[in-house]
């Protein structure tokens, strides 16, 4: 499996030497044969999940249509940045764009992202759109501005499972356990609901920490956990869909208005059409990775029937109304209203 070879310290000493050759000019270079424009796309994941390949199709497209007067570097596995450093990288000018989860939008002073991540909310993709296409996307999307971020688009992993070294299909399955979240207060009052102890890590981090026992079980979508080679390392995956995990694309506010209209236009269409292509593939790659890890027949899989859903899903409705008091209920209706429209 492809792993980051870089140390928390190279990449920092990568980070500076980014910071110091993007203070000049951020997102543009120019040179005799150097294209015009390159921006530097980075991402925590493999290139064989649904955000690698949207990156890739991306990249693949803007170079296209601009006949490589734009280029795209796209750095995968957290080559350049994991998850601590990204988006503080992305608000210097030493990246140009990322993609991360819904989940870390909270640690950035956004906790109202953190809706996406309340268990058992949505039942299916198309309820999912209901925020992502509509007036709640866009308002969450406006946030970002405070911290000049543009927000330019929305797509899907999937659904989460949950792992660990034993089966998780009932709340008293996680009694002690230290699970492994992202950086997300709703996911970690999830862990607490069920009654595990959540233990914020890095994605990059994960697997070793599963590996060396710092956590004992995680959750995330099969093709993150097939393409982090987690299935070495957890002996039960739970099929609980009991979550989803979805990204947005995030740009420097800076970089996007410097560029000239019919090149924020040229990336923004190309960007759609990668973010969509990411939507039609993102439940294959998960079916695809799930066929894989059956025949690598390391890990016990598990389905659960609908009253173990039914009970797990009990057991986190707390956090659905300790959002609420977080974030506001203004929040938390505006979400309510959007999932009841047709
Ligand atoms: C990602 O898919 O970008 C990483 C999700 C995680 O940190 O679990």
């Amino acid at each position: 499996m492809p792993r980051s070879a870089y140390t928390h310290l190279q990449r920092r000493r990568h980070w500076l030497g980014a910071l110091a050759a993007s203070a000049l000019a951020p997102g543009l270079t120019r040179g005799a044969d150097q294209p015009e424009i390159t921006l530097r796309f980075s991402h925590v994941v493999a290139q064989e999940t649904p955000k690698g390949l949207a990156a890739s199709r991306f990249k693949a497209l803007v170079e296209q249509r601009s006949g490589g007067r734009i280029a795209v570097q796209v750095f995968p596995d957290g080559q350049l940045y994991g998850d601590r450093d990204e988006m503080q990288a992305l608000q210097l000018g030493a990246i140009d764009l990322v993609a991360p989860s819904l989940s870390k939008f909270g640690r950035i002073g956004l906790p109202e992202f953190e809706l996406f991540d309340l268990p058992f909310l949505f039942d299916d993709l198309s309820d999912v759109r209901r925020i992502t296409l509509g007036p709640l996307g866009q308002r969450l999307f406006r946030g970002l501005q405070r911290q000049g971020l543009v927000g330019l688009g929305y797509f899907d992993n999937g659904f989460k499972q949950m792992s660990a070294k034993r089966p998780l299909l009932a709340p008293a399955d996680f009694a002690g356990l230290r699970m492994r979240v992202q950086a997300s207060w709703v996911i970690a009052e999830q862990m607490r609901a069920l009654g595990a102890r959540p233990v914020t890590l890095a994605f990059s981090e994960t697997r070793q920490a599963l590996a060396a026992g710092v956590v004992d079980g995680t959750e995330n979508p099969v093709s993150n956990f097939w393409t982090q080679a987690m299935h070495q390392v957890q002996s039960d995956l739970s099929l609980t869909n009991h979550g989803y995990l979805g990204y947005a694309v995030v740009t420097n506010q800076r970089l996007w208005q410097h560029l000239r209209d019919a090149d924020r236009q040229l990336i923004n269409q190309a960007l759609q059409e990668a973010l969509s292509y990411a939507n039609q593939i993102a439940d294959r790659q998960n079916d695809l990775a799930l066929v894989a890890l059956r025949q690598a027949n390391t890990t016990r899989i598990h389905s659960l029937s609908e009253p173990q859903r039914a009970h797990l899903r009990q057991a986190v409705q707390p956090v659905h109304r300790a959002l609420a008091a977080r974030i506001g209920a203004n929040w938390t209706q505006a979400l309510h209203e959007a999932m009841s429209q047709g």
